[in-house]
């Protein structure tokens, strides 16, 4: 996989398309790799079998293809948060190609497909996960709340909210 999103190289090509079985190995290392799912106990055997369980139950889980592979995905329910808003549950991108746009066309992806049936959405990021705040705030997220102790104990859940723009 192409690491060099800092030195001028041209941003990775990738395609979007649905999980497949396959998939599950390389979304469950991706998750079980990461120190902020590792603070949750995540692991890579816990990870698949969350995703087995989601692709059994029809769970719409996207990923992002690098070279024949799942470098990146976001699992997304319609009506997910208080059967009005869609909710973006998880998303997640491999170290080695994060910074490239990655996670914005995951997001992207799912936001377009959210807002056909809702005009909003919401998530909950980890009040350490800086990064993915600012990354959620670029895109237009405000937080609209905090549980804490929700996961997790001494971490508060960050609600954050985004309408539909206004075309
Ligand atoms: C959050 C996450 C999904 C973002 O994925 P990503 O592929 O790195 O996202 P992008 O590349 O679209 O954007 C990341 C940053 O790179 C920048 N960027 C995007 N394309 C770029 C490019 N071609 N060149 C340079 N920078 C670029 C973006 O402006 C963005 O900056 P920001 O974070 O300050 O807003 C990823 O960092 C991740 O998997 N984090 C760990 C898991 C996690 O925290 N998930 C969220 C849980 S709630």
């Amino acid at each position: 996989m192409n690491g060099d999103s800092n030195t001028g190289a041209l941003p990775t090509p990738f395609t979007l398309r649905l999980l497949e079985q396959s998939d599950v190995a390389a979304v469950a290392t991706i998750m079980a790799a990461n120190s902020l799912w590792q603070r949750y106990g995540v692991t890579t055997a816990t990870a698949a079998s969350r995703l087995h369980a989601g692709l059994e139950s029809g769970a719409t889980i996207v990923v992002a293809e690098v070279d024949r592979a799942a470098a990146g995905f976001v699992w997304y329910v319609a009506g997910g948060a208080f059967q009005r808003s869609g909710y973006i549950m998880l998303i997640g991108v491999d170290p080695g190609v994060q910074g490239q746009g990655i996670g914005h066309a995951l997001l992207e992806h799912a936001e377009a497909a959210l807002f056909t049936a809702t005009d909003s959405i919401m998530l909950l990021v980890s009040d350490f996960n800086i990064a993915a705040q600012r990354f959620y705030r670029g895109h237009g997220y405000l937080q609209v709340g905090a549980i804490p102790d929700y996961v997790i104990t001494g971490v508060d859940e960050l609600v954050f909210f985004k309408r539909r723009p206004s075309r």
